[in-house]
C-alpha cells in the first residue's frame, strides 16, 4: 500500500527525532528523553513502516538490527588504501623526541625554525572500519582487510548505536570516515557477566569482542554485543574541501554527528607530545575503554602531503606506546591450586591492586622453584606487572619492606583438597597430587576438560555446575554425565527446568564426536589436541590405540618415549579403561575409518597453513575439517607446506608462501578440496 503524504511526513519526523535522541544519548552522552518515551517513538515508527513498507529507508533507526545471516562477507576495494601506522617501541619521552626529529628532518627544518604542530590523540584498541556516507546516508562499512581490500560488514556496523545512519547538518556528497569500533570496559564486563550466568563462553578481552562481533555473519548475534565507535580519519571524499588541519577535520566530523573522542589536543613540538603522553598515562585507568598508546599526527594536512608515505606507513604519524604497568601491593597468603593432572601450582593472594586496567587479586607463581628464585613470602611487598592482555605476574619483591617475620614458602606435603601425598619427580619442576581421580579437585578439572570446546564441547557445562555436580556426588567420572536426570540437574543452584533441559540436550549432542576429540577429552597427560589428532589419524580406531605398545605408539610423528609412556600408563589403569567402556556404553560414538580411508582424500597427508580471517569458516572449523580428512594444519609456512589458505588480513605467512612458491588458495578452493 502506498503511504499517504501525511504518513510519510510523520515517519520522517519520527526518524529525525529518534536520530536526534540517539546522537544525544550515544555520542554526546547526554540523554534528552526518558527511555519509555524513546521506546514509544521507536515503536510508532516501526508500526508505520510495517503498515507502509515503502516508507522504509536504509537510514531508518529501525534498520539497526535486521537483515539475514550472510553466507560470507563480500570483498570491498578501498578507494583510498587503509594504511597502518608505525609504532614507536621506545616508551619513554625519547620516543616522542625521535618522531619529532624525523619529521623535522624530512621537512628540512633548521633548529631555529619553529616547533611543528601536532594533533595528539588516543590509540583505540578495537577494529579499524571505513564508513562510507553518500548524500549523508551510511551506505557501506568495511574492515581494513589487507589495506587494499576489506570485507563488507555494513549489516553489523549498523548495529553500533553511536554510528549515525545519517549525517547531520550540511555534509559532503561523498564522505568516507575511518575510525575504530571498540567495546567499552563496562559493556564488556556486563556482557561477560550475562554470558557466564547463562553458561555461555565469555569474551577474552574487549578487542576480541569488537573484532569478533563485526566479523559475525549473523547480524542479530552482532547486535547483542554492545559496541562503540570513534572517528579518527578520512578515506575518499568528493565535493568537499576539508579544513586545513587534522584537528579541524575531526571537529568537522563531530559536527556531522560522528563520535570523536574528547581526549585529543593540538600541541607544539616534542615537548607538547611528551606532555600529552604523560597526561594520558595518568588518565588511562579512568578511561572507560582500553587504549594501546597514543597517536601523534602532523596537524597541517598540507605538511602531511609533503611528508607522504614510506612503503605502507605515513611519515606524518606514529603510535607511541606505554611501558607495561606496574603496581605495588602485599602478599596476604600463598596457597596452592590443584590442576587437572594434579599439578600443584602456588598462587599468591594479594591485597587487590588496580594495574593495567584490571583489579588483580590472585597471581600464579607457577611452581616451587619460581617462588624460591624470586623469594616471595607471605607479608612481602611485591611489584605486580600487567601488560595488555598478558596474565599478571609478580616481577620482584621489595626487600626493604619485608616484615621481620616472613617465613619461607614450603610446598605442602599433602594435597589440600584430598589429603593424598604430593610428589615431585626427579628433574620435574611441577609437583603433583597423587590422588588422581580420587581427588575431587582433579575430578572437577578433568570434567571441565572433558566438556571443553575442543574436547566433547558440552555447551553450558560451566565450572560452577561441574563443582556442584562433583560436590553433590552426582558425577564422579565423565561417564556419569550421561546418566544425569532432569530433576537432579534442575535442583542444582541457579539452574531450573529450562537450563537443565538445555544442558541435558548439550550432553546428548556431545555423544556424536570424533576419535581425536574423544582421545583429547580423556585428559591423558602429555596428550594435547595436536597429539590426539595425530594418534587418531595414525591408529584410526580407539581399540587399535588402546592396544598399541610403547614402540607402536612411537611410530606416530611427535610421539616420543615420554608421551608413549603417559598413554600406556593411562590405558593400563583399570579405572581409566572402565570410564572409556562406560562412555561407549552410554552412546558416545564417532566414525572409525582407519588410516586407509583418510588416504583416499585429496587432503590426507597434506600440510596446510591457515592465515587471515576466512569469510565463513572459523579457524577452528577449518582446522577440524582438514584434520578429519587426514590433513595436517601447521602454524608456520615452510617448504613442506602444501597449501596456504589465505583470508582477509593474511599477514606475513602469505608473503612467505609467495616467496617459497607454495600454493595459495582461498576458502572456496579449500571447500572444493574438502568435497
Ligand atoms: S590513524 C594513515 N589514528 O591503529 C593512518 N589509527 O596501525 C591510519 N588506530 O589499523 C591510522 N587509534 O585501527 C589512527 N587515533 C588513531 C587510531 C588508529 C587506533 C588503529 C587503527 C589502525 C592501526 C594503525
Amino acid at each position: 500500500m502506498t503511504a499517504p503524504a501525511s504518513a510519510a511526513e510523520h515517519a520522517r519526523h519520527l526518524r529525525s527525532e529518534i536520530q536526534r535522541h540517539d546522537h544525544a544519548y550515544y555520542v554526546l552522552d547526554a540523554p534528552t528523553i526518558p527511555d519509555a518515551e524513546y521506546d514509544k517513538l521507536f515503536r510508532e515508527l516501526q508500526a508505520l513502516e510495517q503498515q507502509y513498507p515503502d516508507l522504509l529507508t536504509p537510514d531508518s533507526p529501525t534498520q539497526r538490527v535486521g537483515g539475514r545471516p550472510l553466507p560470507q562477507f563480500a570483498p570491498v576495494r578501498h578507494a583510498v588504501p587503509m594504511l597502518s601506522i608505525r609504532t614507536e617501541t621506545d616508551t619513554e619521552a625519547s620516543g616522542a623526541r625521535a618522531f619529532d626529529a624525523r619529521v623535522r628532518k624530512e621537512l628540512e627544518l633548521r633548529e631555529t625554525d619553529k616547533a611543528v604542530e601536532y594533533n595528539a590523540e588516543l590509540k583505540f584498541d578495537g577494529l579499524a572500519i571505513n564508513l562510507r556516507y553518500e548524500d549523508g546516508v551510511l551506505v557501506q562499512a568495511a574492515t581494513r582487510g589487507d589495506g587494499e581490500t576489506g570485507e563488507d560488514v555494513t549489516q553489523n556496523v549498523r548495529t553500533v548505536r553511536s554510528i549515525p545512519l545519517r549525517l547531520r547538518g550540511v555534509h559532503p556528497p561523498v564522505l568516507e570516515v575511518r575510525g575504530e569500533v571498540y567495546m567499552s570496559r563496562p559493556d564488556f564486563d556486563r556482557y561477560n557477566e550475562r554470558q557466564r550466568e547463562a553458561g555461555r563462553p565469555a569474551l577474552v578481552n574487549p578487542r576480541n569482542g569488537a573484532a569478533g562481533s563485526i566479523r559475525q555473519l549473523d547480524p542479530s548475534l552482532a547486535a547483542q554485543r554492545p559496541l562503540s565507535f570513534f572517528a579518527y580519519g578520512l578515506g575518499e571524499t568528493r565535493g568537499w574541501t576539508p579544513p586545513g588541519t587534522h584537528g579541524e577535520m575531526l571537529d568537522e566530523l563531530a559536527h556531522y554527528g560522528l563520535p570523536v573522542c574528547e581526549h585529543r589536543a593540538v600541541v607544539a613540538g616534542a615537548q607538547g607530545l611528551i606532555e600529552f603522553h604523560d597526561r594520558i598515562r595518568a588518565l588511562r585507568n579512568e578511561l572507560p575503554f582500553d587504549i594501546d598508546g597514543v597517536v601523534y599526527k602532523v596537524n597541517s594536512l598540507a605538511l602531511q602531503r609533503r611528508l607522504g608515505f614510506a612503503t605502507r606507513e605515513p611519515r606524518w604519524a606514529v603510535a607511541h606506546k606505554y611501558a607495561p604497568e606496574e603496581a605495588m601491593t602485599t602478599v596476604e597468603e600463598i596457597f596452592v591450586n590443584v590442576g587437572r593432572t594434579g599439578a600443584i601450582t602456588p598462587v599468591a593472594r594479594l591485597v587487590p591492586v588496580f594495574v593495567g586496567g584490571v583489579t588483580v587479586a590472585n597471581v600464579t607463581l607457577h611452581n616451587e622453584d619460581e617462588v624460591r628464585r624470586k623469594d616471595i613470602r607471605v607479608g612481602d611487598t611485591v611489584i605486580v606487572r600487567r601488560a595488555g592482555d598478558v596474565i599478571p605476574e609478580v616481577v620482584a619483591v621489595v626487600p626493604e619492606k619485608r616484615p621481620i617475620l616472613a617465613p619461607e614458602f614450603v610446598m605442602p606435603k599433602k594435597c589440600p583438597v584430598c589429603g593424598s601425598a604430593i610428589e615431585k619427580l626427579e628433574g620435574e619442576a611441577i609437583a603433583r597430587c597423587t590422588g588422581e581421580l580420587f581427588c575431587p579437585a582433579q575430578r572437577k578439572r578433568a570434567l571441565q576438560h572433558f566438556a571443553s570446546r575442543h574436547a566433547l564441547d558440552i555447551e553450558g557445562l560451566g565450572d560452577k555446575i561441574v563443582d556442584q555436580l562433583v560436590d553433590s556426588g552426582l558425577v564422579k567420572t565423565p561417564a556419569d554425565l550421561y546418566r544425569l536426570g532432569l530433576d537432579a540437574v534442575a535442583n542444582l543452584e541457579r539452574m531450573g527446568e529450562k537450563s537443565a533441559a538445555n544442558l541435558l540436550e548439550a550432553v546428548e549432542k556431545s555423544k556424536t564426536t570424533t576419535l581425536a576429540r574423544f582421545v583429547y577429552a580423556l585428559g591423558i597427560r602429555n596428550v594435547g589436541e595436536a597429539t590426539a589428532k595425530d594418534l587418531a589419524r595414525h591408529f584410526g580406531s580407539l581399540d587399535a590405540l588402546m592396544a598399541a605398545d610403547a614402540e607402536a605408539l612411537q611410530q606416530v610423528a611427535d610421539v616420543g618415549p615420554v608421551v608413549a609412556e603417559s598413554i600406556r600408563r593411562f590405558f593400563d589403569e583399570r579405572h581409566n579403561t572402565d570410564v572409556v567402556k562406560h562412555l561407549r556404553a552410554a552412546g558416545v560414538h564417532w566414525s572409525e575409518g582407519g588410516p586407509a580411508r583418510a588416504a583416499a582424500s585429496r587432503i590426507a597427508g597434506r600440510t596446510f597453513v591457515l592465515t587471515g580471517t576466512l569469510p565463513s569458516l572459523s579457524r577452528d572449523d577449518a582446522k577440524e575439517l582438514i584434520e578429519v580428512r587426514g590433513g595436517k594444519v601447521s602454524g608456520s609456512v615452510s617448504k613442506k607446506t602444501d597449501y596456504v589458505v589465505a583470508g582477509a588480513e593474511p599477514g606475513s605467512k602469505l608473503e612467505k608462501a609467495q616467496a617459497l612458491g607454495v600454493s595459495i588458495i582461498d576458502e572456496s578452493q579449500l571447500k572444493e578440496l574438502l568435497q
